[in-house]
Order: structure tokens, then C-alpha cells, then sequence
């Protein structure tokens, strides 16, 4: 049968960087984010009796590097006593950049699979899944404000304000276009066995975790702002302590941070939060998005800027 879904990629205001539980790609700690709407990924799919494998098929081209984490996935959401099946995927945005493409994707791809398989799981049941792909993906199942609780075993994922009723806006300053040296996987792993600040990063996430909801519900924006430069400035210095080092960021991410500053000295609602990838990441109220797009357009080095609000969770399409 076959099916199609769209999902949006999620911003994380407090982060996940580490896993408890690398075979089952279990997080070590909470997160929060956001899920984008004008952003997309959509996935068709066709489970086929005659196929000798799955093929996948990204924005037009094959994709084998992808096929493996795919097919697994697949595994997962049918079972392995599966037909093969027909993917095809794309995205109105720069894949592999440090911009979430693999929490949209996997999103897109959990229920796609559900609904040409027939199985109609419950959506923190595709969370599950998704997550055990790529741990953000989890969260894009869910529209607005999203947070991931990791348990010893599992993950729950609930959307605990909706994009209406605190509609932010993410500008998202591109600084680089191709994919990043470092996966996110490695990249967490390395940090865990060699960052001597690992371990208090882990210990100090409930806290963050506490004042971001409080911020949320209290749709107070400095208080959001300030806890969420925190948690990614500190989830970035975990990566620089690392042995070799993971240094994601460019002279464009630095001067994209100085242009927030002088939003904020300015009296602009905004902040900024940058993910495993070069690019930065502006929030900000509505009435300062175009003033926010257009300073990042201006500086240094930016290649590109995407503007969105917030938008639902992953959802089936009538038609690709
Ligand atoms: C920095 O979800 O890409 O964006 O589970 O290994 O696929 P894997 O990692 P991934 O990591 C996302 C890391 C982050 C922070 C976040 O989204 O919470």
C-alpha cells in the first residue's frame, strides 16, 4: 500500500546531546523545542512484493549513504517480515546542513510506514520510533512547543503549548551550504567518552529543562531567552572540550550571535540557539521577524536566511 506524510523540522531551545543508550539511541536527558510550519519534508512510500530491496529516492536522486538508517527504520515501524519498499523524500530546504533534516524526515517517514502498513499506532508510539532513528525526530511528531522526557527505557514526548498560542518566529541564518563534517551520532558519542564537562551538562538539565517550561507557560520571553543561550552556548562548550574538538561554527555563526546582540541592545525581542552545524538560529516575537530577517540578511558571510513560524506535528498527506 501506499502512503505519504509531511513533518516539519523542530528547533531545540534546550538541548539533547548525549545518549543513554547508543544501540537503542536512547537521549541521556530531557529537551524542549519547537516545530517549525513553512519548512517541510515529505515522504512518499510503497510497500512492493516485487522489489529485491528498498530504494530511496532524495529530491530526485538516489541516496544510498541514507538507505541503511531508512530500511532500519522501516524494520522497526513493520517488522522485518516486511515487503520491501519504494521511499521517496524531499525537502523545500538544505538537507544534512545542521538543520534538522533528519528529525523532518524520519517524522514524515514513522508515519507514512504506519499508514501504508496499516498498523495505526498512537503518535507517542511513532515518537518512539522516529526517536530511535534520530532522537530530535521524536519531537516533530508533535507541533508547538514539544518536550521529550527520557526515561530509563523510553522516551514520552508531549506538546505542551500549541504554535497558536505563543506564536513565535525562527530565522534561520545559513552560513554554510554543505553538510557538516561531524555527524550528530559521533559527535555525541565523542563528547560522552572524552568532554571533562559531559557529565555536568547532564546533571544540570532538569534545571534548564524546569525554567523553559515555566517560560513557556508564563510566555515570558527574556526568561526563555536567557535559559535557552545558555543551554546551547553550554551544550557547545561540551563539544569544544572534546578530544579532537567538534568546532561547528564559522566566522558567519559568530557574527550571526553579534547581530542578535545588537537586536537585543536595541530592545528586539530575539535570541539565538545553533544546533550541530554552522548555521544560527533566531526566535523571536512576530512583530520583530522581518526586522531579525533582515539584519542576519546584511551580515557577513550569511548565504541565506528562512523565515518561519510555528507549525504542527507530522500529518499524512492526500497526495505528494
Ligand atoms: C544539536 O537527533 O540528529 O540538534 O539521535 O544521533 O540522530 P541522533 O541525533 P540528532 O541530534 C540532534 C542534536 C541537536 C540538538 C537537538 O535537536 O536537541
Amino acid at each position: 500500500m501506499q502512503a505519504s506524510a509531511q513533518a516539519q523540522p523542530n528547533i531545540a531551545l534546550i538541548k539533547y546531546w548525549g545518549k543513554r543508550d547508543v544501540e537503542s539511541n536512547l537521549p541521556a536527558a530531557d529537551s524542549l523545542s519547537v516545530t517549525l510550519d513553512t519548512l517541510w519534508t515529505r515522504m512518499s512510500l510503497e510497500f512492493d512484493e516485487r522489489l529485491k530491496q528498498d530504494t530511496l529516492d532524495v529530491n530526485g536522486s538516489t541516496a544510498p549513504s541514507m538507505l541503511a538508517r531508512v530500511s532500519h527504520c522501516l524494520d522497526l515501524v513493520v517488522g522485518n517480515a516486511r515487503a520491501f519498499a519504494r521511499v521517496q523524500s524531499s525537502s523545500n530546504f538544505p538537507i544534512g546542513a545542521g538543520l534538522a533534516s533528519s528529525a523532518s524526515a524520519f517524522a514524515a517517514l514513522v508515519v507514512a510506514a504506519d499508514q501504508a502498513a496499516g498498523s495505526h499506532l498512537e503518535t507517542n508510539a511513532l515518537a518512539r520510533l522516529a526517536g530511535a532513528a534520530s532522537g530530535s525526530a521524536a519531537r516533530s511528531l508533535f507541533g508547538g512547543f514539544v518536550e521529550l522526557t527520557a526515561g530509563d527505557e523510553t522516551i514520552e514526548v508531549r506538546e505542551i503549548a500549541d504554535s497558536a498560542s505563543w506564536p513565535l518566529e525562527v530565522i534561520v541564518a545559513v552560513t554554510a551550504a554543505g553538510p557538516k563534517a561531524l555527524g550528530s551520532t559521533d559527535a555525541m558519542i565523542r563528547s560522552a567518552r572524552t568532554s571533562p564537562f559531559y557529565s555536568s551538562w547532564l546533571e544540570r538539565q532538569a534545571a534548564d529543562m524546569e525554567i523553559a517550561r515555566q517560560a513557556v507557560q508564563q510566555k515570558d520571553f527574556a526568561k526563555l531567552a536567557a535559559v535557552a543561550e545558555h543551554n546551547c552556548l553550554k551544550m557547545h562548550s561540551v563539544m569544544w572540550g572534546s578530544r579532537p574538538p567538534i568546532v561547528y561554527w564559522n566566522q558567519a555563526t559568530i557574527a550571526c550571535m553579534e547581530t542578535v546582540r545588537a537586536l537585543q541592545a536595541d530592545g528586539h525581542s530575539v535570541f539565538f540557539t545553533i544546533d550541530a552545524g554552522p548555521q544560527l538560529k533566531a526566535v523571536c516575537l512576530p512583530e520583530d521577524g522581518d526586522y531579525v530577517r533582515a539584519a542576519l540578511e546584511q551580515t557577513g558571510g550569511v548565504i541565506r536566511v528562512l523565515q518561519s513560524g510555528l507549525g504542527p506535528g507530522a500529518r499524512l498527506l492526500e497526495q505528494v
